[in-house]
């Protein structure tokens, strides 16, 4: 098969080892920058540029789309949907998991534990707001931060109206959560691809910070799932349309609570900690799945 690999890191990990597997297994690999590629839109010509030149049609794509290019990347995604490629992230979805909101309230209406969250907007029902979820201390999160960026803990109601306050001014979207005291600084990283949990990893902050992403100084161990664990990942998954994801959860004493559903996870940290062939995994889905029609996405959000 024809494989590209959208990442603007060719040198990122996950990128080399995706590389590296789908060779191993006799494709043909492409890594395409695509904040460099670009596209004409006209009618009844779905090629997309890249360097000067039409890009050949390929089989399947794999969209590795950063944080900070989900507009763009997104779009040169649907270029290649549009001419019928497979891809193992759909556009939409990718969008949908970007917007915490949004995701938020796919998850709850599929059934997915989340932590108790209110969005607001105005500070005129703060105490509302507070009570709703569950006093303080709690956590403030805008709707499209990453990597722990973002995600602020309010020990008092004090702190609280301020930090809200100051996103009114900025206009900026957030949500107001539960704080998730038992694990307080670890959160639990599945990686799931075609609905199997395929590697998870405890990440744990080391220097008490209350956010455990590695970009936050965290470090990854290896975890056992639980049952419920599992079946809740798989579950987030399907929910948000993405059948190859990373998802987030926290151990609770209501069980496993979904942080979010990563699109592009890394496959880094969980391969290292578990030898586990993550990348492998991701190659076999696309052999199994590339040939098929692409399923309709009926998520209707
Ligand atoms: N409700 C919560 N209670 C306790 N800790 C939280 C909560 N939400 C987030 N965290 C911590 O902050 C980290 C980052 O939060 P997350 O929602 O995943 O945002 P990001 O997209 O920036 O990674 C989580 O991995 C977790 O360790
Ligand atoms: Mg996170």
């Amino acid at each position: 098969m024809k494989i590209a690999i959208l990442s603007n890191g060719p040198g990122n990990y996950t990128t080399k080892r995706l590389k590296e597997e789908a060779k191993k297994r006799g494709h043909e690999v492409k890594v395409i920058k695509y904040k460099d590629a670009y596209t004409a839109v006209e009618s009844n010509n779905n090629t997309v540029r890249y360097k000067g030149e039409n890009l050949e049609r390929f089989d399947a794509i794999i969209p590795r789309i950063a944080q900070s290019y989900t507009k763009y990347g997104t779009a040169i995604v649907r270029q290649f949907e549009a001419q019928g490629t497979f891809t193992t992230a759909s556009s939409l979805a990718i969008n949908r998991s970007r917007d915490k909101l949004r995701a938020y309230q796919v998850l709850a209406k599929a059934g997915v534990g989340i932590p108790k969250t209110v969005f607001a907007r105005e500070s005129a029902s703060f105490e509302d707001i507070v009570n709703l979820a569950g006093g303080t201390p709690l956590i403030i999160k805008v709707a499209r931060g990453t990597h722990g960026n973002g995600v602020v803990l309010a020990e008092t109601p004090k702190a609280a109206k301020a930090v809200m306050q100051a996103f009114y001014v900025e206009g900026v979207n957030f949500l107001v959560q539960e704080f998730v005291k038992e694990s307080a600084g670890t959160d639990i990283r599945a990686l799931v691809v075609g609905g199997r949990v395929v590697a998870s990893v405890k990440r744990q902050s080391l220097d008490g910070d209350f956010r455990s992403n590695t970009h936050q100084g965290g470090e990854g161990v290896a975890v056992k799932l639980t049952e419920v664990e599992r079946k809740t990942a798989v579950k987030a998954a399907k929910a948000m349309g993405l059948p190859i994801c990373g998802v987030d959860m926290m151990r609770s004493e209501r069980g496993p609570l979904v942080l979010e559903v990563n699109s592009s996870a890394s496959i880094k940290t969980p391969e290292l900690i578990t030898n586990r062939n993550v990348a492998e995994k991701i190659i076999e889905y696309i052999e199994q799945n590339a040939k098929r029609r692409p399923k309709k996405d009926k998520i209707g959000a």
